[in-house]
């Protein structure tokens, strides 16, 4: 399936779908780009658009409009179709039931092409999402992910690296669960290089504070509705984080990315949910996933993202 040219369709030329579009051009993600909508004028439109910046960017990517026949033989579907949050106030499931309609009509007719590649899901709600497309296409759970809570884990590391004034590359932090108000960040398994954060926060009580991290986490959970609120929309983070779990896909890289995986038996037997956790990324999807020591108060935050993504999920059948 894997051939040198790489082939990315992306289904939703909304702000979401062409930030990501945008990004992957300028960062040189792959040499092929289709552009599929229900409105196909707008693809052609932004086709061009796109084609017109080619000059100006580090790649030659074959941008154009295309339908789902075009799926067929590309390495890489990126799902952004459907409505987003329009007011800082409203939650992210409660877009569920319009949006599993699309799915219901956009995800056969992928698979009716041919496509044999790996799903990469950024519409909202996106851990629902996700596991809607894994049951409408029949594929294995591994080829399915969901942007989850890497651009929630990005978030916190940009804080956590202006709080502790440390490179973000070096702080191995993760927003786990839902990628949503349930979301939460295991402080227990959070490491400035090789060292707990919990003991720096011991050997420097004076400087580092328990209620700093407690703020920084419930910004980086209400970082989109602070965005919604200002600009009505939040859609280049995501854009650059759909291109960072595409390019892991890409170049087969094994990097660990908190994506939308399902559980198979994790956190005491937890199953079927998708939801935000650390996943080895690689040519053939999410290939593992690695299961967190959490502590008792932080299995009750994930049971609590589990049951609230299984209840939902459930509601809608
Ligand atoms: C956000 C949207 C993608 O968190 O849910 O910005």
């Amino acid at each position: 399936m894997f051939t040198n040219k790489k082939k990315i369709a992306l289904v939703g030329t909304g702000m979401v779908g062409m930030s990501f579009a945008y990004a992957a051009l300028n960062q040189n993600l792959c040499d092929e780009l289709v552009l599929i909508d229900i409105n196909e004028q707008r693809a052609r439109g932004e086709a061009m658009d796109l084609n017109h910046g080619i000059a100006f960017s580090p790649a030659s990517t074959k941008i154009y409009a295309g339908n789902y026949s075009d799926c067929k033989d590309a390495d890489i579907v990126v799902i952004c179709a459907g409505a987003s949050q329009r007011q800082p106030s409203q939650s992210r499931l409660e877009l569920l039931k319009g949006n599993y309609e699309i799915f219901r009509k956009i995800v056969p007719q992928v698979t009716e092409s041919g496509f044999e590649g790996i799903f990469i899901v950024a519409t909202n709600p996106v851990d629902i999402m996700t596991r809607i497309t894994c049951e409408l296409s029949g594929f294995k759970a591994e080829k399915v992910i969901g942007t989850g809570t890497t651009l929630d884990t990005a978030r916190l590391r940009y804080l956590l690296g202006e709080y502790f004034e440390v490179d973000p590359r070096n702080i191995h932090a993760y927003v786990i669960g839902e990628h949503g108000d349930s979301e939460f960040v295991p402080w227990s398994q959070a490491l400035i290089a090789v060292k707990p954060i919990c003991d720096v926060l011991s050997d420097n009580s004076k400087s580092y504070f328990m209620e700093d991290l407690d703020r920084i986490s419930r910004e980086v959970r209400t970082a989109a509705h602070e965005i919604i609120a200002a600009k009505k929309a939040t859609y280049y983070g995501i854009g650059m984080a759909i291109v960072r779990v595409a390019r892991a896909v890409l170049e087969n890289e094994n990097s660990v990315l908190t994506v939308s995986v399902r559980l198979r038996g994790e956190y005491g037997g937890k199953k079927d949910v998708f939801l935000g956790n650390p996943a080895i990324i690689g040519s053939e999807g999410a290939k593992r996933m690695l299961e967190l020591k959490l502590t008792p108060s932080e299995q009750k935050y994930l049971e609590n993202s589990y049951n609230i993504l299984n209840d939902t999920y459930k509601s809608i059948l």
